[in-house]
């Protein structure tokens, strides 16, 4: 049989593993590029259900990071504009984006319902998550 996993299920596991063992991760998802639209769609994560399946680029803290390039991290989401509230629980929020050939095409999303939770350590770690799924897109 075929027990090969698909890049899906294997998305579906890093969000397993950083929610388990990140106190502090409490969603833990990934968003990517629609195809060639100026979107991002939802892919794999763990945590409440959100309405949020597809985000214009530049909307909110995910679309934000679709045309910055950069980490983005809120240590408190009522002090954002610019911010697309998913679950009154969340506090802070972490966004990295995930790059292939140079190219922004995704990111990694993880809301706290700790307020100010995220350090460098946090970007360090998303970053080397980040680079580790590029390798197997
Ligand atoms: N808060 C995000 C939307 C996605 S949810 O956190 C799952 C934002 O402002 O882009």
């Amino acid at each position: 049989s075929n027990t090969k996993k698909t890049v899906d299920e294997r998305l579906f596991e890093i969000c397993e593993l950083l929610e388990k063992h990140v106190e502090y991760y409490n969603w833990v998802g990934f968003y990517f590029r629609n195809g060639q639209k100026e979107e991002l769609k939802l892919g794999p994560y763990v945590g409440e259900p959100t309405d949020h399946t597809i985000i214009p680029f530049g909307k909110g803290i995910c679309g934000q990071v679709a045309l910055s390039n950069q980490n983005f991290v809120v240590p408190d989401v009522s002090a954002q504009d610019n911010y697309i509230a998913c679950s009154i629980t969340v506090n802070a929020e972490i966004v990295v984006p995930i790059f292939v050939n140079g190219q922004n095409i995704g990111q990694i999303d993880i809301d706290s319902n700790t307020p100010d939770p995220f350090t460098a350590e946090d970007e360090r770690l998303l970053e080397f998550v980040c680079e580790k799924v590029s390798s197997i897109l």
